[in-house]
């Protein structure tokens, strides 16, 4: 009997791609990876650099360097190719200049056969994740954006710093545009079961200004970044791992990627960061908060941000 091995494709081996293929070795759950950049050179020496260290992971990785045709029989096609944000430059500034790479790698994948789910980390990524979904014909589930995970995820750390407890045990979204638009939404937060507000009510210790600082703290953190090593990728790469995982293992894991929306949230027809369930064929379900006034007008102004930005591209 065959054994059905995990495999993904890889396209583009910049910082943040080669971040993902490090991270994607280093936890050993994808039996072959391939690299395609255009920069054959780099992604080749992508290659023989991580082949070299498989001895060291706890599960053998084959990775080796391909192309467009060798995305058939791959279940999941990562694209991390394209500009991305320099100091002082927003996600947004990205769109025209990354819609058309977008379109010629998409159709590309397409030409191979590829019908399996397609994983979008370039900025901005809501944009261009709603590009794959066009370009590529493929049903909406089959086309995720990494979405706001790395913002939840920065936004758990520092929520966990600041009450002292595991970023595990923190259970709070960042929904809403990756990007200046984002939201927090602490209606539902909790912590260890303990709703955040009423952790406010209970200690003097803890103050709703602090809560304000590190929402803000999570919304401009890229800018931190790049301000000071000139990129961001750890962070991003281990999202885009976390999220490969939820798939290749079929998890039905919460996580806030781009989903498409069809009326969840009174939105439709944008791809927007929101807790999906995601699982091998893709995402599942939208998981619909209950959220307050706020949330809701501030969600809405995010999801028309990105519906104006899409409108003289796709309508
Ligand atoms: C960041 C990039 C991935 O937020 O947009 O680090």
């Amino acid at each position: 009997m065959s054994v059905k091995l995990n495999r993904v494709a890889l396209i583009g081996t910049g910082f943040v791609g080669s971040s993902y293929a490090f991270a994607l070795i280093n936890q050993g759950f994808v039996d072959e990876l391939i690299l395609i950049d255009l920069n054959e050179d780099k992604a080749k020496g992508d290659v023989m650099d991580l082949n070299h260290g498989k001895v060291f992971a706890s599960q053998p990785t084959h990775v080796r360097f391909g192309s467009y045709q060798d995305c058939q029989n791959v279940d999941i096609v990562v694209i991390c190719a394209g500009a991305n944000q320099k100091p002082g430059e927003t996600r947004l500034d990205l769109v025209d200049k990354n819609i058309q790479i977008f379109k010629g790698i998409v159709e590309n994948v397409m030409k191979s056969g590829f019908n399996g789910i397609f994983l979008v980390a370039t900025n901005p990524v809501d944009i261009l994740t709603y590009a794959t979904w066009k370009f590529s014909g493929l049903p909406s589930a089959k086309v995720i954006g990494s979405g706001t995970t790395l913002d939840t995820a920065r936004f758990r750390f520092l929520l966990g710093e600041y009450f002292n407890v595991a970023p595990t045990n923190v259970h709070a979204y960042i929904i809403g545009e990756h990007g200046d638009s984002e939201l927090p939404v602490y209606s539902s937060a909790d912590i260890g079961g303990v709703p955040v507000m009423k952790m406010i009510e209970r200690n003097d210790r803890y103050k709703n200004e602090d809560l304000d600082d590190i929402f803000v703290n999570v919304r401009d953190a890229a800018y931190q970044i790049i301000k000071g090593k000139g990129a961001t990728f750890y962070g991003i790469a281990m999202g885009l791992a976390r999220i490969t995982k939820a798939i290749l293992n079929n998890e039905n894991a919460i996580l806030t990627v781009s989903s498409y929306l069809d009326g969840q949230y009174n939105e439709k027809d944008v791809y927007i960061g929101v807790p999906a369930i995601i699982n091998r064929n893709g995402i599942r379900e939208i998981v619909e908060l209950d959220l307050n006034e706020k949330e809701k007008e501030q969600f809405h102004s995010s999801s028309s941000i990105l519906k104006d930005i899409l409108s003289p591209h796709f309508n």
